[in-house]
């Protein structure tokens, strides 16, 4: 199986989202330690924002491509065919602003593309990356559940749930980390953490169940 890491946290060694998706590609390698987890981390090596040569190329014959042109969708390819090899994509993605970090939506921008990554269909379009899984694990530090009256703040969750369907991923598991040190003290925010790290416990236990192998003991 073969994994591929998105980082989109600009956090560094502070990150939550960092923390919690290491932990889980760390515990999961260790099951099976002949996975592949490719990694690309978006802070490092931002992509680039798509422009003209980008929206020019798109509908062209990859042999009239102009040099810039090529340069920019020699990015886009490289991304989606590191997406197409992977069986899972572990995602960590802050809240920036009530949505997703810039970094992330300049690599959706990237990777959602008409032939490669979807296709026309009598009923609109279908997505060509089904049977992927993603686990996105998300931080903030406001809590916008379902219950807390603040659902509509949340124009993370609900994007890239749409976004990765468009693509025709469907399994998608998203745990949304909130940490807030302005509202909860040290040992609150520790209980968090760990319920956090059940959640991700679980997402682990269903992908090695649909994996049909069992840990290397
Ligand atoms: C520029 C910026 C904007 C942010 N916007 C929000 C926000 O809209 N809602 C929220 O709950 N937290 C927001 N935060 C807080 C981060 O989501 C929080 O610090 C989170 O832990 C960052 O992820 P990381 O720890 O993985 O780096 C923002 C932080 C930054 C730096």
């Amino acid at each position: 199986m073969s994994i591929l890491y998105l980082n989109a946290s600009l956090g560094g060694e502070h990150s939550h989202s960092q923390r919690l998706a290491g932990e889980f590609l760390a515990a999961w390698q260790q099951d099976f330690p002949n996975d592949q987890i490719i990694s690309r981390n978006l802070a490092d090596n931002p992509p680039p924002f798509i422009n003209s040569a980008f929206t020019g190329a798109l509908y062209k014959p990859q042999a009239d491509y102009t040099p810039e042109e090529a340069e920019i969708m020699a990015v886009s390819d490289q991304y989606i065919d590191e997406l197409i090899a992977a069986d899972a994509i572990v995602i960590a993605a802050p809240v920036y602003n009530f949505t997703l970090p810039t970094l992330l939506k300049a690599y959706f921008d990237l990777v959602v593309r008409f032939g490669r990554t979807f296709e026309s269909a009598p009923e609109g379009s279908r997505g060509l990356l089904g049977g992927r899984k993603v686990l996105v694990v998300s931080a903030r530090l406001g809590d916008y559940r379902k219950g807390t009256g603040r659902e509509h703040f949340d124009h993370h969750e609900p994007y890239l749930r749409f976004v990765l369907e468009r693509m025709g991923i469907t399994d998608v598991s998203y745990i949304a980390a909130s940490q807030n040190p302005m509202l909860h003290d040290e040992a609150t925010r520790q209980a968090q953490m760990n319920q956090y790290r059940e959640e991700l416990n679980q997402v682990r236990q269903t992908w090695a169940k649909a994996r049909q192998l069992q840990p290397v003991a």
